[in-house]
């Protein structure tokens, strides 16, 4: 006979924190965000720490190399993505390590004989209205001039002009070389009235641009999450299939950490791939694992040798793994079973393994509630989508701005790997993810300080002033539809004009 588990299966929605007495030093300034990623014996410390609960998800329409730059300088971590050639990938978390403060990698280039009406439909496409001109088009190839909105007059330059006729060619430029210090650059941007400046090499190979705007947000980033050698942290996502060929060439590139990026990561195959990484390369490799909904997942990783386990199949935003398969279970019980089996393991092995709750955080308050339940930071792919530095396209959409989203089971991705059940492989056999979009939200450093700031409240009203603490001391209860809908604004009408 099939077990059955006895509960329902719950999402955070049906959930709410009571608070609890609130300390008068309790308050947001003294609330520490900084949580464990990888796991630790009791007594010892994790060897490497979040300096804010937060990673990207390991999605091509999430985390490449720019988001995880932003992520890193806000004290989060990305996961690169996977379903990519492995030098692809690699070479995203390369960019991560090199990145300098304020030095920023182009990303709008075109050559000499492209024409205006590729200038203004890369520019309507970025966003950007400074364009590099390379010999070969590339963001490292060699500098031959620049395009700014000053170089052209769209009313009477004609649209087929080739960039070479209206662009700064190099011998009139003002450029900075690989030795040049931000402080420095500054100095260029202003003494020469300068908007944009370009940095490249002894063979005058483009580096990176440093943009005016740009040189306040970047000189001070008290949470940015660095290494030993003050580089950004970045972490990247494998599979099981690849990971003998892949996981060196990360590693080579300088990753941080890896995720073995899996829809279900109770199988052998996951523990193999875990196995392999840590045979080969001992402690000095950091491997999470995932994703898993129970106990006997979670112990399953953990006895793999898992330095971190990832929670969470069916929930996500553009997810439909539980509508084609009827496979999953609600992120929150998911979450408190899982965290169960972990404080267990922890009394009984005297080892400590982080959490990362993964998808289906739909409110900033579900990032508390998770971090409430026993996960250590989060996962998510939608909330990060939504920025400027997301990979994908801003589109308009009626009166409004929105970002494409795809997930890693649609036909868009065809990540097979991700969703593999032994066999050939290769190939999708039907989708488990959608090809969607999400309302575009601006930058991501903001935004992030919005939500922290939400959480660090939360934390205070349950009296808690570090991760740690708020795990004790958070009280649960579940809601019923009716209180769920006093929980907004209600039996009012708003000043927009809207009956609630
Ligand atoms: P979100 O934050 O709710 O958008 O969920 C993001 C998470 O959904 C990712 O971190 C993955 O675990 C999961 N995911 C990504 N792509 C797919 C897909 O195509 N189908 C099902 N789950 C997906």
């Amino acid at each position: 006979m099939a077990y059955y588990c006895n509960e329902p299966s719950r999402t955070f929605r049906e959930y709410m924190l009571i608070p609890n007495l609130t300390a008068r030093d309790c308050i947001a300034e003294n609330v520490e965000l900084r949580t464990p990623v990888v796991r630790f014996r009791k007594g010892e410390a994790s060897s490497l720490n979040l300096n804010i609960p937060l990673s990207s998800a390991v999605m091509q329409s999430v985390s490449n190399d720019r988001l995880a730059i932003a992520l890193a300088r806000s004290g989060g971590i990305s996961f690169i993505y996977q379903s990519q050639p492995i030098e692809e990938q690699a070479e995203m978390v390369r960019r991560v390590k090199k990145h300098k403060a304020g030095f920023v990698v182009s990303d709008s280039n075109l050559t000499p004989k492209h024409t205006l009406a590729d200038v203004l439909a890369l520019k309507e496409k970025t966003g950007h209205s400074s364009i590099a001109i390379t010999a070969d088009g590339s963001p490292s190839g060699r500098l031959l001039g620049i395009v700014t909105s000053r170089d052209y007059r769209p009313s009477r330059t004609p649209v087929d002009a080739k960039v070479e006729e209206f662009m700064t060619p190099f011998s009139q430029m003002v450029c900075g070389g690989e030795t040049t210090t931000l402080e420095e650059a500054n100095d260029l941007l202003w003494g020469h009235k300068l908007n944009c400046l370009p940095i490249v090499d002894e063979a005058q190979r483009l580096l990176y641009l440093v943009f005016r705007k740009d040189y306040d947000a970047h000189k001070d980033n008290p949470q940015e999450l660095v290494d030993a050698k003050k580089r950004l942290v970045v972490g990247a996502g494998i599979n099981t299939r690849d990971y003998r060929e892949r996981v060196p060439a990360l590693v080579e590139a300088g990753v941080d950490m890896l995720c073995v990026d899996s829809s279900d990561g109770f199988t052998e195959w996951q523990g193999d791939t875990i196995r392999f990484v840590k045979e080969e390369y001992g402690d000095s490799v950091k491997v999470g694992g995932g994703n898993v909904v129970d106990r006997e997942g979670f112990l399953f990783l953990a006895e793999s040798g898992a330095d971190f386990v990832k929670i969470g199949i069916g929930g996500g935003s553009i997810c439909i793994t539980s509508e084609e398969k009827g496979i999953g279970r609600g992120q929150a019980t998911a979450v408190i079973e899982v965290d169960r089996a972990r404080d267990e393991y922890y009394d009984k092995m005297g080892v400590y393994i982080p959490l990362c709750s993964d998808g289906g955080l739909v409110y900033d308050y579900h990032i508390a509630l998770a971090l409430a339940m026993g996960a250590d930071f989060v996962m998510m792919g939608r909330y990060f989508a939504r920025f400027d530095e997301s990979p994908s396209q801003r589109l308009k959409l009626g009166s409004s701005y929105v970002k494409e989203y795809w997930g890693e089971g649609s036909n868009r991705a065809r990540n097979w790997q991700r969703y593999d059940l032994g066999g050939k492989g290769g190939v999708l056999p039907f989708e488990e993810g959608v090809d969607a979009y999400v309302p575009y939200a601006g930058g991501l450093a903001e935004n992030v300080r919005t939500t922290l700031s939400k959480i660090k409240a939360v934390m205070c009203n349950c009296g808690a002033r570090s991760l740690q603490e708020y795990h004790g001391k958070a009280r649960l209860t579940l809601v019923s539809e009716l209180s769920f809908r006093e929980a907004g604004a209600h039996d009012v009408i708003l000043r927009g004009g809207e009956n609630t």
